[in-house]
């Protein structure tokens, strides 16, 4: 009896800080190793691509030189399988000694001489994913002192082997020793995918004061499927999620798999629209030394990388869902302006979309937009029919500013927007785009 009162006491107490660590005001962007490079530790055969220090300095290098630094791209994220087996005499983690010889702390130096920042992966359980060592809860505090004694900028803290109790102990737990180190560690958070990612099992509001990001749903895999399974759960989540993140606190839908071998050029332009429209944290995970140059472009282009940081934080939505496959999607910015996407789920050729700004909910006026991916500019009225060409499994996505005032959707009232469907208007094509 006492102990439960005092269990639940101190569940409370540690669960109604506020994180304050100022970090991530835009969604953060960078390298993660996971997706691409799994838990490879065979550096013998394939020493291009194991995880080892190697790898990372690599991938470092190509930030810096490529142009990626500059445009925000700045974190380098070990994730699993780069520990020893064995803690050390103190009990403190450590790198396996052959694929990291040079140590976490000089990798961190390495990295912070160019500008950017080094993130590590911790698992809130007795062993992590891959089955390296975890973070039980007596652990907490010396793994987040050796994180900030390596001088590390991110945690990303996985939720494997251990049970839902020890999640919500360790959890915000793991905040608090992070912040009490004094150095500035961004962190991110598995729960909610662990929990199913949903109220009430989930608390974002909770997961807000405590986290930067979090996982919300599965791991992406390189394939569209999965891109469009993710994108399609945060959708159809979102009355849910977009509440839930702003400047400090995103969702995060997992990596980019942009420059790898499972999606198309359309469909590597999807995700990055996509994950834009979402405020998504944009991790890649792909190979920076000999990815193409059209995906470099659409992971480099400025103006979706301006959507995505976008100072005002907020998670777009999707605001129709036509029947013939289109939908649309759209996210507020900063001065009145605000992003289109017209994403197509079919699979026979582009299809001509016809539609006006108007019937997107657009108020009285003119509208300058921009192409993103193609850079023509126009001006629209409200009432001008339009049609964009979008093709399968493909996007057209657009930057509006507006010289008027943007109205409000109705969901952002906490209403269900309910669109007419897609109707031909005879003699209404006015302008044909791309
Ligand atoms: C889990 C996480 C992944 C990755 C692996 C590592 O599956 O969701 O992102 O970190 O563990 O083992």
């Amino acid at each position: 009896m006492h102990f439960s009162v005092l269990f639940f006491a101190s569940v409370a107490s540690m669960t109604t800080f506020a994180l304050d660590n100022g970090l991530m005001r835009t969604p953060p962007m960078g390298w993660l190793a996971w997706e691409r490079y799994r838990c490879d530790i065979d550096c013998k055969n394939d020493p291009k691509n194991c995880i080892s220090e190697n790898l990372f300095i690599d991938m470092a290098d190509r930030l810096f030189e490529d142009g990626w630094k500059e445009l925000g791209y700045v974190y380098v994220n070990i994730d699993d399988c780069w520990a020893s087996m064995e803690r050390d005499k103190n009990g403190r983690l450590q790198p396996d000694p052959n694929r990291f010889p040079g140590g976490i702390h000089r990798l961190a130096r390495y990295l912070h001489d160019r500008g950017l920042k080094l993130g590590i992966y911790g698992d809130m359980g007795t062993h992590t994913c891959g089955g390296y060592p975890g973070t039980t809860l007596d652990k907490i505090e010396i793994d987040a002192q050796t994180f900030a004694d390596w001088e590390v900028d991110m945690f990303k803290f996985d939720g494997c082997y251990s049970n839902a109790l020890e999640q919500e102990l360790g959890y915000p737990q793991m905040s608090k020793a992070l912040n009490a180190t004094g150095r500035p560690i961004a962190y991110s958070c598995s729960w909610p995918a662990y929990q199913g990612g949903l109220p009430p099992k989930v608390n974002y509001t909770q997961l807000g004061q405590i986290c930067n990001l979090w996982r919300n749903y599965g791991d992406i895999q390189d394939s569209w499927s999965s891109v469009l399974s993710i994108a399609d759960w945060f959708f159809n989540n979102q009355d849910v999620l977009a509440p839930a993140a702003g400047p400090g606190r995103w969702n995060d839908p997992d990596m980019l798999v942009i420059g790898d071998f499972g999606l198309s050029m359309d469909q590597s332009r999807s995700q990055m629209a996509l994950w834009a429209i979402m405020a998504a944290p944009l991790f890649m995970s792909n190979d920076l030394r000999t990815i193409s140059s059209g995906a470099r472009s659409i992971l480099q282009n400025k103006m979706i990388i301006s959507i995505n940081q976008d100072p005002l934080g907020i998670q777009g939505r999707r605001i129709l869902k036509e029947k013939n496959g289109i939908e649309v999607f759209w996210r507020p910015l900063l001065n009145n302006a605000s992003a289109l996407v017209f994403f197509s789920r079919r699979t026979d050729m582009p299809y001509r979309y016809q539609t006006s700004l108007k019937k997107l909910n657009f108020t009285t006026g003119s509208y300058k937009f921009t192409d993103v991916y193609t850079g023509q500019t126009d001006v629209l009225k409200d009432s001008t029919e339009f049609v964009v060409s979008v093709n399968p499994t493909g996007v057209v996505m657009w930057y509006i500013s507006a010289p008027g005032k943007l109205q409000y959707h109705p969901y952002f009232k906490g209403n269900k927007l309910h669109k007419p469907a897609y109707v031909a208007e005879e003699n209404a094509f006015p302008r044909v785009f791309l």
